[in-house]
């Protein structure tokens, strides 16, 4: 296996399924955005930078709340339907291997990268990108797979990063890199960030009625998604 996920805009293929699971599923509605919104904080009149935006379902909720959305996917279908899902927003297809060279230095309030850490093969350059075009006083918020739920499928080395690749039960294929939870704490100081919090969220309570398996698991083992806060490191 190479130890790169490389180019491929790999969920261009099961962009609109991705919609369709996301908008009322478990594990994004219930559970993630929650999660990251609280972590947000108030957003109406702030400028959001959505980083691997997906189809728009962060948008759609940030731009009700008053926000003003930029966005950006690998994803040419994702980079559609957000589009269409948030008139109101403006979206472009962009890799976040290369620079965000289309938003200047300390532009945007806030920044949110949701669920997408694990497909970026530099991820301190690309950290390093969204801490440059965030103001003083912003803050990031990512969320990521919780390594301990990798390891736990996946075994070997919990502490060496790695490229695996998994068929997800939709039969999505998906390449990412598994690393341990202090590789994220490491990236994040080095791009330049200082982690004010981080949680391990649970899924709200009317999730039981959705996926009653899923739901225990997840109020009881860390085998989801964690999330962090972080700000630009004023030193
Ligand atoms: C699990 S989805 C999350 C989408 C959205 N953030 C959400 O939570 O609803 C991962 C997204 O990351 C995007 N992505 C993966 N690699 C990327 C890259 N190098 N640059 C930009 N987006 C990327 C994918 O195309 C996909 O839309």
């Amino acid at each position: 296996m190479p130890d790169r996920v490389g180019p491929d805009p790999q969920y261009d293929v099961f962009a609109d399924e991705f919609l369709e699971h996301g908008r009322d599923g478990l594990y994004n509605a219930h559970y993630d955005r929650p999660a990251c919104l609280d972590l947000l904080g108030g957003v109406a009149g702030k400028t959001v930078l959505d980083a691997a935006c997906g189809p728009g379902l962060y948008a759609a909720e940030l731009v009700d709340r008053g926000a003003s959305v930029l966005g950006f996917d690998l994803s040419p279908r994702m980079v559609e339907l957000s589009r269409r899902r948030v008139p109101a927003g403006s979206f472009r297809v962009h890799d976040l291997a290369a620079p965000l060279d289309w938003l200047p230095a300390e532009s945007v309030d806030l920044v949110l990268f949701a669920l997408a850490l694990e497909y970026v093969d530099d991820r301190v350059r690309a950290l390093a990108e969204l801490r440059r075009v965030l103001r003083p006083g912003g803050a990031l918020v990512l969320s990521r797979l919780h390594p301990t739920g990798d390891w736990l499928r996946h075994g070997g080395n919990y502490f060496e990063a790695r490229v695996i690749e998994e068929v997800w039960s939709r039969g999505w294929h998906v390449r990412y890199w598994l690393s341990p939870l202090e590789q994220t704490c490491a990236e994040l100081r080095e791009a330049g960030f200082l982690i004010e919090r981080l949680v391990e969220p649970r899924p709200q309570p009317e999730a039981a009625a959705i996926n009653a398996d899923a739901y225990r698991r997840l109020t009881s083992e860390p085998t989801g998604f964690l999330a962090i806060r972080a700000i630009p490191d004023p030193r």
